[in-house]
Order: C-alpha cells, then sequence, then structure tokens
C-alpha cells in the first residue's frame, strides 16, 4: 500500500534522486566492510529506501507512529538495507541517538514541516561523525534544501 497519492510521488521523485546521487559521488572511498551508519529524519513510509546503498544500516526516526506500517510493508522490499532501530522522538531532541554516531542523516520532505528547523540543525551535528565530505558536498545538498529553481521548493529538503 502507498501512502502518497499519484499525484505526489512522481513529482518528489527527482529531489530524491538527485540527493541520493549526491550521497552517492561521495561514497567511493569508504570502505565497504564497515555499514554505512544512516539516520533518516522524519522517515515516514520509507519512500528513500529504493535510494540507499548497499550495506547501509539505517535507524529511522519519526515522531508519528502512524507511518510505521507503511514503513514496515516496505522495508521488506529493500534487503540491501539493515535496520538498527527504529526511533519515536521529535527531531528537534534525539535523545535516542548518541553523538557522533552517524555517517549520514537524510531527511527529506521534513525541514518544512518541524517546528524548529535550527533545533534539528543543531541536532543533526551532534549525531554525525566528524568527517571529510567535501564542501561542494555540503553546498550541493543545500543548494537542493533551498534551490529557487525547485518546483517544490518548500517541500523538498535532502540533509546529507
Ligand atoms: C511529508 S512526510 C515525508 C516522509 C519521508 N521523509 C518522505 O520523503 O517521503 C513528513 C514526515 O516527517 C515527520 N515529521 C514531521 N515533523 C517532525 C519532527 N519534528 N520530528 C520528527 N518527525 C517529524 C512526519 O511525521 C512525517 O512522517
Amino acid at each position: 500500500m502507498d501512502y502518497m497519492g499519484p499525484f505526489l510521488k512522481p513529482r518528489l521523485q527527482p529531489g530524491r534522486k538527485t540527493a541520493f546521487e549526491i550521497l552517492q559521488e561521495h561514497l567511493p572511498n569508504r570502505k565497504r566492510s564497515t555499514p554505512l551508519e544512516i539516520l533518516e529524519i522524519g522517515i515516514g513510509g520509507g519512500a528513500n529506501l529504493q535510494y540507499y546503498p548497499e550495506n547501509s544500516n539505517l535507524t529511522a526516526l519519526d515522531k508519528n507512529e502512524t507511518f510505521s506500517k507503511y514503513f514496515e510493508d516496505n522495508k521488506k522490499k529493500f534487503p540491501q538495507v539493515t535496520y538498527k532501530e527504529m526511533v519515536s522522538s521529535m527531531a528537534e531532541n534525539m535523545e535516542g541517538i548518541e553523538d557522533s554516531s552517524m555517517d549520514v542523516v537524510v531527511c527529506t520532505f521534513v525541514l518544512c514541516s518541524v517546528q524548529d528547523v535550527k533545533a534539528v540543525i543543531k541536532e543533526v551535528k551532534r549525531v554525525l561523525k566528524a568527517t571529510n565530505l567535501p564542501a561542494d558536498a555540503v553546498q550541493n545538498a543545500s543548494k537542493l534544501n533551498f534551490g529557487p529553481d525547485q518546483p517544490f521548493s518548500s517541500l523538498e529538503n535532502a540533509c546529507l
């Protein structure tokens, strides 16, 4: 069962694809034997799972447990992703997630609806491991967040 309607779903796909292309561009040097620790904030029904790289170990966070039945259905389709835990929490205060524990934080179509974007970004910085991710990756991701040429720019948020 799909929780996004036939109108919305195809319009959101290009933003998702671009976000994960940026991630893939910066992955080739990582050791394949080490799982990539990924936190997805506001995961909803798991519409991004299809784009996750091999050997991803996912922590899924959402404030709303209503989506979990869609997420449970969806995750069976994507065996390249292993699951660490599902955390029910506000992104503004991710108490259940340890400091410096994540390689990647994914957040699509969520920041437009959180109560406090600055608090979410502060939490994202807290949980991310120190990285040598090149500045252009961060820049590309933020262009995707706020780019005026995006038809759904108020909805399209991607944090890598
Ligand atoms: C529009 S849906 C997007 C779902 C998914 N990220 C996607 O790309 O399809 C927004 C999701 O963010 C969650 N959400 C909104 N505000 C949140 C917050 N402050 N903390 C955690 N989750 C939040 C909602 O419960 C919902 O699942």
